[in-house]
Parts: structure tokens; sequence; C-alpha cells
């Protein structure tokens, strides 16, 4: 019954609510002719502080909604997503191939060659042991230290990601990275790009650099699309349809600071 894909079928891009605009954003940099949907699951964000049970139920339904959307791809946008139900979205997607933030962070820190990493994230990312696992399984020789932050999701979303209460908040739960030697952090949560001047003057002087798995998973879904053949070839700008399932006029007042240009068009789906 599955249809030959077609390059001028988007890229199905969704996270549990605007974090994954930072992953649309790199997409539309480095893939500005590909059409892309988004689902932001803003009725049940946020997602890292929910049971896998929920996390796997709602991200079996985002899934068969990108599908009907006769998607040619799909991004998991969201760590916690990534961590506890990539199975899922693999298993309803069928021949869909199916990308995540994990794998691409996990692969740009072994890139960079560090040796001692640090990885912050969601409580459902970081709990679930899923970076760790990634990386010791490209090197287990590895130092990784790893820390939930689960203040900083509502933090970015009120737009306070330079101001004392962040760099207060960011140096309380990073004081155990700056007391090792950690050379590298992992953004571990697609809503953390926003802290990255941050996090750079935090650590000041020291070489640490910072991973943001966005414009990794942005690359491999370019390698993925030429291999298959099936880079849009349209000569235009792709569409861009934003989906959430609630809250649509919260989405599109804050979509400009993750995605650094507004969303004036965002529909909102009931998908039970
Ligand atoms: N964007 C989600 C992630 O990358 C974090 C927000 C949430 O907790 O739902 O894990």
């Amino acid at each position: 019954m599955n249809k030959t894909p077609d390059s001028n079928q988007p890229i199905g891009i969704f996270d549990s609510g605007i974090g994954g605009l930072t992953v649309v954003k790199a997409v539309m940099k480095k893939l500005p002719h590909e059409n892309v949907i988004y689902f932001g699951d803003t009725a049940h964000v946020p997602y890292g502080t929910k049971s896998d049970q929920a996390i796997n139920r709602f991200s079996a339904e985002i899934t068969r909604f990108l599908i009907k959307h006769d998607v040619k791809m799909i991004l998991i946008a969201c760590n916690s997503v990534s961590a506890v139900a990539k199975e899922t979205v693999t298993s309803n997607a069928g021949s869909i191939p199916v990308l995540d933030v994990i794998t691409a962070g996990t692969q740009a820190a072994i890139a960079t060659g560090s040796k001692s990493i640090g990885v912050i994230g969601t409580l459902a990312t970081i709990g679930s042991g899923a970076y760790e696992r990634s990386l010791r399984q490209r090197n287990n020789q590895l130092q990784i230290k790893s820390k939930a932050c689960p203040l900083l999701v509502p933090l970015a979303e009120e737009g306070w990601t330079d101001n004392e209460v962040a760099k207060n908040t960011l140096s309380l739960y990073l004081s155990e990275f700056m007391q090792n030697n950690i050379d590298s952090i992992i953004l571990g949560c697609t809503h953390y790009p926003l802290f990255t001047s941050t996090l750079q003057a935090l650590f000041n002087n020291r070489a640490v650099t910072i991973i943001d798995s966005a414009d990794s998973i942005a690359e491999m879904a370019q390698n993925l699309l030429v291999r298959h053949k099936l880079i849009n070839t349209q000569t235009s700008r792709g569409h861009f349809n934003c989906f959430v399932s609630d809250r649509p006029q919260r989405f599109r007042e804050l979509s400009e600071r993750f995605l650094g240009r507004p969303v004036p068009d965002v529909q909102i789906v009931n998908l039970a």
C-alpha cells in the first residue's frame, strides 16, 4: 500500500511544544526549499515531567497525524520523546525514516573529540540515561556528567534567558560542571539553545563547546534526503504549516523567540 515517496512531500517535525522550533530554524537554514509541517503538543507540554507511558501515547498520536499529512521523513525535535518513545515513533511511521535529536546530539559531541561531556536536559531525558547510553556506545572511555534542569523550560518560554534569574539558575545547576573539567556541554532539550550566550558567559574563558543538536539533525536530514533522492528541487522557499493542540495564540507570540521570525498561521487540532 505504501506509495513511492516524492520530494515535494513535507518533512514532519514535532515537539512537546515550542522548543522544536529551534530544530525547524536549523532545517529551514540548511534546506530552505523543503516544505515543513510542525506539530507542537501544547496541550500536553511539558513532556519532561510526564511518565514514559504518557509520552509514548502522545508520540504515537502525533506520528499518525504527521503520516496522514503525507510526510516523507519525521524529525523528533524533542529530547524527551527521543529518550523514551523513539521506537513508538518508528513503529508508527512504517517505512518513513525517523531521525531524533539524541542521536544527532551524540554524533555532534563525538565529532568534537571531547573527552569530558556534560549533558543537560529535562527530568525525563536525564532520568532515562539515553544520552549516556548513546555516547558510551560510541566511546566507552568518555567522562559524562548529566544534570536535569527542569526550571530552564519555563524560563525560556518567559524569555528570561540572559537576566540575573537565568544566570543564577544556570550557575546553580551547573556548579558541578564548573568544578570538573567538562570540555563540552550537550544542550539536551530543544528549549536550551536560547541560553547559549548565557552559558558561554558563565564558562567565560574556559574552552567549553556548546553542542546544539538542531544543526546536527538538520545535517542528518539533508544527508538522508540526498541518499534517498528526496531533496526538494523547487526553487521557491518551502511552505511551513504549523499545528498545535492548544493555545495557538500563545504559540504565535512565543514563536519569534524560538524561530527567529513570527509564525502568523498556527492551526489548532485535537488529536484525540
Ligand atoms: N522540548 C522538550 C525537549 O527537548 C522539552 C520541553 C518539555 O519538557 O516538554 O525535551
